[in-house]
């Protein structure tokens, strides 16, 4: 069987929606995911451990959820923040399309889904979540973090969940290194949270 990466742009595979169940927040929401999207019929356990354990994000502003795949992290951000306006960019367009039909089918209306060019380039993030596409490759990971992290409001934060087998701790490095204040804010079976916050 041919098998598409998550982050490609148009999946072949063919589609198997399975429903999942995040029961995080009140009440819980309902997601549909396919093949050729990350993490099909499951939650990410790292993406779990981002949604259990990030702060409580503030009741308004704007939100980017950078690599929303079906939405689980954007969903999340808008239920317990209905007074802010949720941002989920992603490159694949099955990942677009579910997240926005996620929101929509659980009466989220604070949600919007958009490729990475179609986002309002005039837009500052006053948060960001994120479960980022390490698959990418550091270069383009590098590349990808330090435009979006670019566009965090001057009060700003991140919260990204990376797993130390897949560098958490070199990209915390790098963050550092590059001017972004970074913290590991909580950390479990090789899981770290990071906090970066709006450069000066
Ligand atoms: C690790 S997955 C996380 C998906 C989802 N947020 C979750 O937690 O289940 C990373 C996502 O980033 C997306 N992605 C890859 N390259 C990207 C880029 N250049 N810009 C935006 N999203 C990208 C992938 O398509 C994928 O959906």
């Amino acid at each position: 069987m041919l098998m598409d990466h998550y982050f490609e742009t148009s999946p072949t595979s063919a589609s198997e929606i399975k429903e999942i169940t995040i029961d995080l927040v009140d009440p819980p929401l309902r997601l549909l995911t396919d093949r050729g999207v990350f993490s099909h019929g499951r939650t990410d356990a790292g993406t779990e451990f981002l949604l259990r354990q990030a702060p409580p994000p503030p009741a308004s502003g704007v939100f980017l959820d950078l690599g929303c795949g079906s939405g689980a992290i954007a969903l999340t951000m808008a239920r317990r923040s209905p007074g802010a306006r949720v941002v989920g960019v992603d490159v694949n367009e099955r990942a677009l399309s579910l997240c926005a039909r996620n929101a929509a089918a659980n009466g989220l209306t604070n949600v919007e889904a958009a490729a990475p060019d179609d986002a309002d380039p005039n837009l500052r993030f006053d948060l960001i979540w994120s479960n980022p596409p390490i698959r990418i490759g550091k270069a383009a990971l590098h590349e990808l973090l330090e435009l979006w992290l670019r566009r965090l409001s001057p009060e700003g934060r991140a919260v990204l969940v990376v797993h130390k087998h897949l560098g958490s701790d070199s990209l915390q490095r790098w963050l550092t290194e590059q001017g972004w204040t970074t913290s590991r804010i909580a950390s479990s079976r090789g899981y770290r949270l990071l906090r970066v916050d709006a450069r000066p």
